[in-house]
C-alpha cells in the first residue's frame, strides 16, 4: 500500500524546529517558531499557571470524560476576555463555545462548521498569512482566496489593496481576519480601518471568522479585543478562533476555544449542537488539564492580576528588543531604515529579509528564520543580538 506514497514537504514553520534541533553549530539562534523566550532565553512556565497547576492536581477527585464541548468555566472566561465581562452578547446567550486543541483546532473546528452548515464555499485570507490557514481551508474542502495586506515599499498596510480585493467577497463568504497582531506582518488596522471593515463586512454580508491568537500581545487584553469588538457593534453573526498558547505560555497544553455568534441564544444554541457533532467525529471530547489550568487562573482574582503582569512583561520585553534590534543594525552599518520593525506588533517581524537572505542566515550564521523574512522578536535575548544583528547586516 505505501510504497507508492510520496514525501510530504516539512512544514514551513514547525518544519524549522526539527531543523534546529538537529543544528549542531554553537551559537545557533531560533527565530523560527512563534514562542515567546525571556531574556535568558527561556520559555518557562507561567508563574500564575504553574500555581493554579498546584491548586488543580491538590483539589482534582476524578478523571471522568469532559462534555464534547469542554470545560465549562473555560468557556464563560473565554467569553469574557473576548467580549468583555458586562457585553450583551453573553447577557443574551447569543454566544457559545467550544473548547478546542489549539488555535489550529478552533480554526478547523471553525471552517468545517461554515463549510456545512452555512454553505459558504470560499474563505479569503491575508496575503501573506499564517500558512496553515490556507492548508486547514483545503483540508476542508473550502477555496482560499488572497486578500492584499502587505505593502513592501512602505512595510506597511496595504489598505487600498485590501479594500479592492475585498470588495470582490461575495455574500456568504469568509473573511478571516486577524484579530491583532498579524501573522506574519505585525501590522493591524487602525481602529478607522477596523470600523470600515466592520460596515463592509455587515453590508455585504461577510461572514467574518476571527482568528485571535495573541491577545494582550499588542497593547493590552482590552485594548487588543477592539477590532473584534468594534466588529461586533456591526455584525450580528460571526467567528472566532482563540489560542492560549502564547498568552498563558501553555504551547503544548493545546489550550484554544471556538466561539460563534449569533443573532438570538436559540439560533446559538442551535448551530452549537452542530459543532458538538463535529467534535464528536475529531477527537470525540477535549483533554482537561490545560484548560481547567485556565478556568483557574481566569476565576481567581489574584491569579488573574499575577497572569496579566506576566503577560505584559512579556509585552514589554518584546517591545523593548524591537528597539535594540533596529538600533543594533544601524550601529552595524545597515543602511536601510527598519524603523517599520518597532510599530509593528506581537511576537512577529516582517523583516524585508528575502527567501535568499533567510537561507543563507541559516546556512552561513546558524539563525532560523521563516523564509517569508519572518522572524520571531521574541527570540531575540542579550545574549545573541549583537550576532544576530552584525550577520543580519553581512547578508543585507
Ligand atoms: C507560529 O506561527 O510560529 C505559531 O503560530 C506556531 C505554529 O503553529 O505555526
Amino acid at each position: 500500500f505505501f510504497d507508492r506514497i510520496e514525501a510530504a514537504p516539512a512544514d514551513p514553520i514547525l518544519g524549522l524546529g526539527e531543523a534546529f534541533k538537529a543544528e549542531t553549530r554553537t551559537g545557533k539562534v531560533n527565530l523560527g517558531i512563534g514562542v515567546y523566550k525571556n531574556a535568558a532565553g527561556n520559555t518557562p512556565i507561567v508563574k500564575a499557571v504553574k500555581e493554579a497547576e498546584k491548586r488543580l492536581l491538590a483539589s482534582e477527585t476524578t478523571k471522568n470524560y469532559l462534555t464534547i464541548d469542554g470545560v465549562a468555566e473555560y468557556n464563560a472566561q473565554t467569553q469574557i476576555l473576548l467580549f468583555g465581562a458586562d457585553h450583551e452578547i453573553i447577557a443574551n446567550g447569543r454566544a457559545k463555545t467550544a473548547q478546542s486543541l489549539g488555535g489550529t483546532g478552533a480554526l478547523r473546528i471553525a471552517l468545517e462548521f461554515a463549510k456545512r452548515q452555512t454553505g459558504a464555499q470560499t474563505v479569503w485570507i491575508s496575503n501573506p498569512t499564517w500558512p496553515n490557514h490556507n492548508a486547514i481551508c483545503k483540508a476542508v474542502g473550502l477555496t482560499d482566496k488572497p486578500y492584499r495586506y502587505y505593502n513592501p515599499q512602505t512595510h506597511g498596510l496595504d489598505w487600498d489593496g485590501l479594500i479592492e480585493d475585498l470588495a470582490q467577497a461575495q455574500k456568504g463568504d469568509i473573511v478571516l481576519l486577524h484579530g491583532c497582531c498579524h501573522n506574519p506582518t505585525g501590522i493591524d488596522p487602525t481602529p478607522a480601518q477596523w470600523e470600515t471593515l466592520a460596515k463592509m463586512s455587515a453590508e455585504k454580508g461577510w461572514l467574518p471568522l476571527f482568528d485571535f491568537a495573541y491577545q494582550g500581545f499588542a497593547k493590552g487584553l482590552e485594548e487588543d479585543a477592539a477590532g473584534l469588538r468594534l466588529f461586533l457593534q456591526y455584525n450580528r453573526e460571526l467567528l472566532i478562533a482563540s489560542s492560549y498558547s502564547k498568552n498563558f505560555g501553555m504551547y503544548n497544553e493545546r489550550v484554544g476555544a471556538f466561539t460563534l455568534v449569533a443573532d438570538n441564544a436559540e439560533a446559538a444554541e442551535r448551530a452549537h449542537s452542530q459543532v458538538k457533532g463535529i467534535i464528536r467525529t475529531i477527537y470525540s471530547n477535549p483533554a482537561s488539564h490545560g484548560a481547567a489550568t485556565i478556568a483557574l487562573v481566569l476565576k481567581d482574582e489574584a491569579l488573574k492580576a499575577q497572569w496579566i503582569a506576566e503577560l505584559d512583561e512579556m509585552r514589554g520585553r518584546i517591545k523593548a528588543m524591537r528597539q535594540k534590534f533596529v538600533a543594533l543594525l544601524q550601529a552595524n552599518g545597515a543602511t536601510q531604515n527598519f524603523d517599520f520593525i518597532i510599530e509593528q506588533n506581537g511576537m512577529f517581524s516582517f523583516s524585508g529579509l528575502s527567501p535568499d537572505q533567510v537561507d543563507r542566515l541559516k546556512d552561513e550564521f546558524a539563525i532560523y528564520a521563516v523564509r517569508s523574512g519572518r522572524i520571531n522578536v521574541a527570540g531575540i535575548t542579550d545574549d545573541n543580538i549583537d550576532y544576530l544583528c552584525e550577520s543580519i547586516v553581512k547578508v543585507l
